[in-house]
């Protein structure tokens, strides 16, 4: 029933920050997804007979991935497979399904927060059994037998019914559909103090979870309406489409304005949230206010001790490079780690593992925990809403006091999208080469103290990871940074993270991009981006 098929590689399945992202068309060519799994199984040692966890967030051809998955490692001798119910599974269901049942390790079909549809974005990206995505070892290793792969391995087969709950056999491959909320559901049970959540919405506090027709509707459903007792209508956009209803699943004040909008009005709710299309990212809006990924991340580490599951405090903080430095005021004032590490969920699995970090986040509007080994978009509604539950103020409160207490790190991203790739490595190249000469200059009246290209020594395994970032940093506290996005499709994005502390309360209310407007200046002056590009003005502000 298993055959080998002959094959020819293709050349360039090279995993990005999170797996290998392309157009659907790209993966619908013959033998192209099964190329990429085999690389990834070729990859892999000893997983003979073990467990593989497989789900999707439910985007155009998860379906069909699904079952070339299945038949695959049965084929490569895989002993069993959890699939979520309709190859369903949110990354961070997908993580904790890995590490609740003992898996070898996952494999998640999703593009994130990229559109979904026969000519938009999917992927499949693999993760380990502790959960998390692969380290660069093994995705550097996949992409090496991606460019000479000859031959893979499936089984010959009826496709396997992925909507029924329950047991079948392919081959000697156990095959479990299980549902994909239910243990998901369990484990923010023993986190979060549903009782206090429960009686802060009976208070008559109300919410808004945007699940943008991606994979959280059902998560959603279940965790804030049914058990939560939050009432019909708190959930929005809660059934998962294919194409996500034509929308950017991306939880950012552009893609979600409509929930933003509601949120700055008068008579909206007290609280609004939205998460992308694997469920991983989160947008927190409190009423009046929005909260920003690198904040949420501050506050909730600052507030963390309230909620069960961290009430013996917290071992150390990890943010991306990128991610403002609100992060490290808590952990100085707590007196725990900081570590700082490149762009990628997967830098965090180690300093998670170790013990040496608890709670993570990224400018990316990921934040997370050492639950799982994903960043989780639900898991940081939860935790604000259990922070809310216990002191009872608002989250406009919970902001300006944090502000008063640490200082304000204004901060925001300037994306320019769609950038072809030789202008965009020409900007990049063209900083790193005058970097040496920078420190001790000023551009726009601002001096510049410190300029390098971001490198990681990964404290636990000791791994260098370099080219992470170009890095200005001014005297005072402010920076920009530089970097080119790992997760695109389509030619280049260039990214540019912009960062001041500002510490006189009295000057925690400006407008974000008028308290920037020198660094952005500054950063022009020095990257030239628009006149390298022929762009006026960024495609994205975040
Ligand atoms: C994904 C990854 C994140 C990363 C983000 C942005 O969501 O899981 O870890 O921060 O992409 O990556 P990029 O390379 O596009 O800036
Ligand atoms: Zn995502």
């Amino acid at each position: 029933m298993f055959k080998t098929v002959a094959t020819t590689p293709f050349d360039d399945q090279k995993p990005g920050t999170s797996g290998l992202r392309k157009k659907v068309p790209v993966f619908q060519q013959p033998n192209y997804a099964e190329n990429f799994i085999q690389s990834v199984f070729d990859a892999l040692e000893g997983y003979e007979g073990k467990t593989l966890v497989i789900g999707g967030d439910g985007r155009f051809y998860n379906r069909e991935v699904i079952q070339i998955a299945l038949k695959m490692a049965a084929a490569n001798g895989f002993g069993r497979v959890l699939v979520g119910q309709g190859g369903i599974l949110s990354t961070p269901a997908a993580s904790h399904l890995i590490r609740k049942y003992g898996a070898f390790g996952g494999l998640i079909l999703s593009a994130s927060h990229n559109p979904g549809g026969p000519t938009e974005d999917f992927g499949i990206k693999y993760n380990i059994g502790n959960g998390g995505p692969a380290p660069e070892k093994i995705t550097e290793a996949i992409f090496a037998i991606s460019k000479t792969i000859k031959e893979y391995r499936i089984a010959e087969s009826a496709d396997i019914d992925i909507d029924t709950i329950g047991t079948q056999k392919l081959g000697d491959m156990h095959v479990e559909i299980v549902d994909s909320v239910a243990d998901y559901a369990a484990l923010m049970e023993t986190l979060f103090d549903f009782e206090a959540i429960r009686a802060l919405i009976k208070s008559g506090f109300t919410l808004r979870f945007d699940s943008m027709h991606a994979v959280t509707g059902p998560y959603g459903k279940e965790i804030l309406e049914k058990r939560l007792g939050a009432p019909e209508g708190t959930c929005l956009n809660f059934v998962p489409l294919t194409d996500f209803g034509g929308h950017h699943p991306d939880p950012n004040l552009v893609y979600a304005k409509e929930l933003y909008d509601l949120l700055m009005s008068a008579d909206g709710p007290d609280f609004g949230a939205a998460s992308d299309g694997d469920g991983d990212r989160n947008l927190i809006i409190g009423k009046g206010i929005f909260i920003t990924p690198s904040d949420s991340l501050a506050m909730l580490a600052a507030n963390a001790h309230l909620a069960r599951g961290y009430k013996a405090g917290l071992k150390g903080i990890a943010r991306s490079m990128p991610t403002s430095g609100a992060a490290d005021r808590v952990a100085e004032k707590l007196k725990i780690g900081m570590y700082e590490t490149p762009t990628g969920w997967k830098f965090f699995g180690n300093l998670l593992d170790a013990d040496m970090a608890t709670i993570c986040g990224e400018e990316s509007s990921g934040t997370g925990s050492n639950h799982v080994r994903e960043k989780d978009g639900l898991w940081a509604v939860l935790l604000w809403l259990n922070i809310l539950a216990v002191r009872r103020v608002s989250v406009q409160e919970i902001a300006l006091e944090h502000w008063a207490q640490y200082g304000r790190n204004y901060y925001s991203r300037h994306d320019y999208e769609g950038v072809d790739t030789a202008s965009a490595n020409k900007v990049i190249d063209a900083l790193r080469a005058k970097l040496a000469s920078l420190p001790g200059t000023s551009v726009q009246g601002l001096k510049i103290a410190a300029a390098d290209d971001f490198a990681y020594h990964d404290p636990v395994d000791k791994s260098v990871s370099e080219h992470q970032g170009i890095r200005i940093l001014f005297e005072g506290g402010s920076r920009v940074v530089f970097r080119l996005s790992g997760t695109g499709t389509s030619g280049a994005t260039i990214r540019v993270y912009i960062e001041r502390y500002e510490p006189d309360p009295s000057r925690h209310d400006l407008e974000t991009q008028g308290a920037l407007a020198d660094l952005i200046l500054a950063a022009e002056e020095l990257s030239a981006i628009k006149a390298q590009t022929g762009r006026k003005e960024p495609s994205v502000i975040t």
